[in-house]
């Protein structure tokens, strides 16, 4: 069972899935194991870092992944997508930001260009650029994105404006329900974070996989302060989707308050991060709801397919 779209045929790939290159989670082992489930797998680079590219580009073993980065932070440290290409990457993804000073270095090394963007201008943007693939992310999406546009809004749009580049669709998808439905606004495919965080082979905590579990999309929002109290320098258009908790619901709307008073509030945020969800940040989708176990890379990719034919009937094709 599995759907044949332009984005399978052009990656060689079974099922229309990609995992997102998310920073905290997907490492080479969740890559690999979402293309060893058909899908395709992106390693997070974090921001920019090359030892995060070659180590978990290694981990991935000889499996075909991809590597995304973060444009705004690949601009500091150009050399983090050189380290990339080194391992003949099959895919590139480039987010947040203009794609243009980087892609004909992704198209040069044969690698295919992935662009992920947040409104219609970015995504002619990406077209101009050359994208093989353009991934249209809505606000609904965990972790960051833009703040304006949502993903059922934003698909068909994207879709119409860049034709005949095939466009994916990010952002609350979790489950064969949202495949089926980006299938139908003219996606080729969707990518999901949130839903593989809470997977097996995801690099997230243990604590952070219950928490996954444990919270509801309406506790979701989208804010700046996690970003400030790191040090994150994310332009103020992309805040991140997080669930609320006691530290956020603190900062939130005194953002210069606490940039006057990061140091401090960075050494408690520090000391408490890794293990206490009170403080340290859950990013999160508005699927999360729909998060409610921690299987397999595996089960999610095949149990999002079996799912979307059964919403979209055999009568569709592929
Ligand atoms: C924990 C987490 C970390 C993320 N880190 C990155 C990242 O480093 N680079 C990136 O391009 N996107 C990142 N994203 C966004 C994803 O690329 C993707 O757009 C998003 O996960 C899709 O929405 P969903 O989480 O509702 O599936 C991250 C998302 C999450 C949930």
């Amino acid at each position: 069972m599995t759907f044949t779209t332009r984005l399978t045929e052009l990656l060689g790939i079974e099922h229309p899935i990609l995992l997102a290159p998310m920073g905290s989670a997907s490492g080479g082992a969740l890559a690999a194991a979402v293309t060893s489930a058909g899908g395709f797998g992106f390693v997070g680079s974090g921001y920019a870092s090359s030892e995060t590219v070659h180590r978990e580009m290694l981990a991935a073993g000889n499996v075909r992944i991809g590597v995304g980065f973060i444009n705004w932070a690949l601009q500091d440290r150009p050399e983090a997508l050189d380290a990339a290409l080194e391992h003949d990457p099959a895919a590139v993804m480039l987010s947040f930001g203009d794609p243009t000073p980087f892609a004909s270095r992704v198209k040069q090394a044969g690698s295919l260009l992935f662009c992920q963007v947040q409104t219609l201008d970015m995504a002619k943007q990406a077209a101009d650029a050359g994208a093989d693939v353009i991934i249209a992310q809505g606000r609904d999406a965990g972790g960051h994105s833009g703040h304006v546009r949502g993903t059922f809004g934003l698909v068909p749009s994207v879709v119409d404006a860049v034709a005949p580049i095939p466009v994916v669709a990010a952002g609350a998808v979790a489950d064969g329900r949202g495949l089926a439905a980006a299938l139908v606004l003219g996606a080729e495919g969707v990518l999901m974070g949130t839903r593989f965080a809470a997977s097996k082979e995801s690099q997230w905590s243990e604590v952070l996989k219950q928490g996954a579990v444990a919270a509801a999309s309406d506790d979701t929002e989208q804010t700046r302060v996690f970003d400030i109290v790191r040090g994150a320098a994310w332009p103020t258009h992309f805040p991140g989707r997080a669930v609320r908790n006691a530290f956020s619901a603190r900062w939130n709307g005194r953002e210069e308050d606490l940039a006057n008073q990061r140091d401090a509030e960075n050494a408690r945020y520090d000391a408490t991060e890794a293990g206490d969800l009170s403080t340290g940040v859950l990013w999160a989708g508005e699927g999360v709801d729909l998060v409610k176990d921690i299987p397999s890379a595996r089960d999610i990719v095949l149990r999002t397919v079996a799912e979307a034919r059964k919403a979209l009937g055999a009568s569709w094709p592929g």
